[in-house]
């Protein structure tokens, strides 16, 4: 989704600009742009296409400026080309914005300023809001209160950051629903929509919320509300070292990602396990267990591979918490008016901790009373300051468009609250120690499974001109045959549907042929016999079989066309196992087509509007 940088101080910021949108690159993006000003000129370079190609156009200008702004643009309104790139600017060429977000006012805000007399260049929302800010300017108010007039008429969501030659010392950034962050240095100062673009230059950061205003200087700050009231900050120190956001040698950072699983999912769980009383102890949690013990429901709400972890979660309180859960799509929960209680808790998966259907949900169930618990990845995210409690996945950052470490740490996370739970209910101290035993496992279970990269790559070699693709399991593996469909679609753009094998029966056993993959998640649980009889039923109309297995599984090499074999583990902790193959396949399958799996099409890291 876009993303914004902004730089100013002594030093030159086309450098720090362009250094800082190859740093958002991973949240996916289709033109790029950026505004400097100096005290001789100013200017806006932007293109169609990647950072690189913004590079090509600043090669041999010579730009130096202390004061700039740079924006990745993912298309809402208007086509991806140069005149709808960002920063926009006005017809003087001396104020320029950048934006994030969706001005849903904009056709009404635009014909008013065509009346007074302005003309609009392109097909963007953003565009009304710089003439906006312009028209407060000669009205003679200062760059400050222009921005905050302008604000004040806008409904929608935005980030923005705006800079005007006239008043060359400042920058100025408000929030409203899209995120931003200033990252304080010495006598210079850096913005960005996510502090994987400033980690670089300092560690120093205030996180904006919404309807908040900042004037920055290059050595200070001013933080308002909407409504002029100054407010104060914290400062907060953000730890990630900066070897975390690079390939770290490995072709894509989805690989690095699926290949770092042995240490993430060890980081989610590290410190969190009580082996002797066979639960689990979750610090962001103190104070509400009882709470979440006895609600009366919980509803876990989420997008994408965070819904996918929902679902899982679901079976797994279910299961040893006893209490009833309904996950539900957040895009849903928002906006079809749920019933929710105050004595219901409400659980919002996020990797992103920014996806703006989440974050919505999230809002609308703490208006409703309901106890509020995030589970995100990002830290100071949107989601996990707006939560009532939560906990932190620790996976690290997750650069790659497609989710993998993130889901593996997600459901750690859930396997970790329900067994925080679930003691007095149907988790025995035996039954405990037995999940902590094979929790433990997990890291050394994954190194095996992803020693098997070089068979799965043979494998994805004989798919790569699928044009179908199905996946089927049950139980705990149900979510996981929708994941793998999701990691497959998104990457190769290959047709996947994920679906429980016995619904096959139902509709999709039409589809079957020897043109058709099956995927099937066939591990050793108590639905593995049920399973089976699922692999014959596509046997026996000729589809071709992949199965994830356990190892000690002789008899299913016999029926199935590739068997990839994983350790055997708790039921509710074998999602954490099974999907890794899946995420290797379709890798595979995506880097032999030729795609451009880390920022596949159309698609963005952080999906932070409607
Ligand atoms: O940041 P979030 O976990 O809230 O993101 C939710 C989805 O946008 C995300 O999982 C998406 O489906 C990924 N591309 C899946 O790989």
């Amino acid at each position: 989704m876009c993303g914004i940088v902004g730089y100013i101080g002594a030093k030159n910021c086309v450098h720090i600009l362009i250094d800082g949108l190859k740093k958002l690159e991973y949240r996916g993006y289709d033109s790029a742009g950026i505004g400097i000003i100096n005290d001789n000129y100013c200017d806006v370079i932007k293109t169609k296409g990647k950072v690189s190609d913004l590079e090509k156009m600043l090669t041999g200008k010579n730009f130096t400026a202390g004061l700039g702004i740079g924006h990745t643009r993912w298309a809402t309104h208007g086509e991806p080309n140069m005149v709808n790139a960002h920063p926009h600017l006005n017809k003087e060429r001396n104020l320029f914005l950048v934006h994030n977000g969706i001005i849903e006012n904009y056709s009404s805000l635009k014909k008013g300023l065509q009346k007074e007399g302005y003309n609009f260049l392109s097909e963007t929302d953003t565009e009304v809001l710089v003439n906006l800010i312009d028209r407060y300017l000669k009205k003679k108010h200062n760059l400050g209160t222009a921005v905050r007039y302008a604000l004040n008429e806008v409904e929608g969501t935005y980030g923005i950051a705006v800079i005007y030659k006239n008043e060359p010392d400042k920058i100025i950034v408000a929030r409203k629903g899209s995120p931003l962050v200033l990252g304080v240095g010495v006598n210079e100062n850096f913005i960005a929509s996510d502090v994987n673009a400033l980690i670089s230059h300092t560690s120093q950061v205030v996180y904006l919320e919404d309807n908040e205003i900042l004037e920055i200087y290059s050595d200070h700050f001013v933080a308002k509300n909407i409504s002029d009231k100054e407010i104060i900050k914290e400062i907060h120190e953000v730890d990630i070292a900066i070897d975390e956001i690079s390939k770290g040698g490995y072709a894509h950072f989805m690989l690095k990602e699926i290949m770092e699983q042995p240490e993430s999912i060890y980081n989610s769980m590290r410190g969190r396990l009580l082996p002797e009383e066979g639960t689990s102890k979750l610090g962001g949690l103190q104070g509400f267990e009882d709470r979440i013990a006895h609600s009366d429901r919980i509803l876990i709400s989420a997008c994408g591979t965070s819904w996918h972890a929902g679902l899982v979660g679901e079976y797994m309180l279910e299961q040893y918490a006893g209490i009833p859960v309904e996950v539900e799509y957040a895009s849903e929960f928002r906006y079809r008016h749920p019933v929710i209680n105050s004595n219901d808790t409400v659980i919002f998966i996020s990797q992103s901790g920014e996806t703006a259907d989440t974050l919505a949900s999230l809002r609308e169930a703490k208006k409703k009373g309901a106890l509020c618990l995030g589970i995100c990845n990002v830290v100071g995210s949107s989601i996990a300051r707006e939560s009532d409690t939560g906990v932190y996945i620790h996976a690290g950052p997750e650069i790659g468009v497609a989710s993998t470490k993130a889901f593996t740490s997600q459901l750690v996370v859930l396997a970790l609250i329900t067994m925080l739970i679930s003691r007095e209910k149907r988790l025995s101290v035996t039954d405990g120690q037995y999940l902590i035993n094979e929790m433990k496992k997990l890291p050394r279970n994954v190194e095996k499974i992803l020693k098997m990269n070089d068979t799965i790559e043979k494998i994805a070699d004989k798919y790569v001109n699928a044009k179908n693709f199905l996946y089927l399991g049950r139980g705990y593996n149900f979510p996981v045959a929708l994941e793998g469909a999701l990691k497959l679609k998104e990457i190769s753009y290959i047709h996947a549907e994920g679906y429980p094998a016995a619904e096959m029966k139902h509709g999709p056993i039409a589809l079957i042929d020897e043109n058709m993959p099956v995927v099937f998640i066939a591990t050793k649980d108590s639905v593995y016999d049920k399973v089976m009889s699922n692999i014959e039923e596509v046997r026996a109309r000729k589809g071709k079989i992949i199965a994830i297995a356990n190892e000690a599984d002789d008899q299913i090499d016999k029926i199935v066309d590739h068997a990839i074999k994983i350790p055997q583990t708790a039921d509710m902790l074998t999602p954490i196992l099974s999907v890794i193959p899946l995420q290797l396949l379709a890798y595979h399958i995506a880097v032999k087509k030729g795609l451009n799996v880390d920022q596949p099409r159309n698609l963005a890291k952080s999906v932070t509007v409607e």
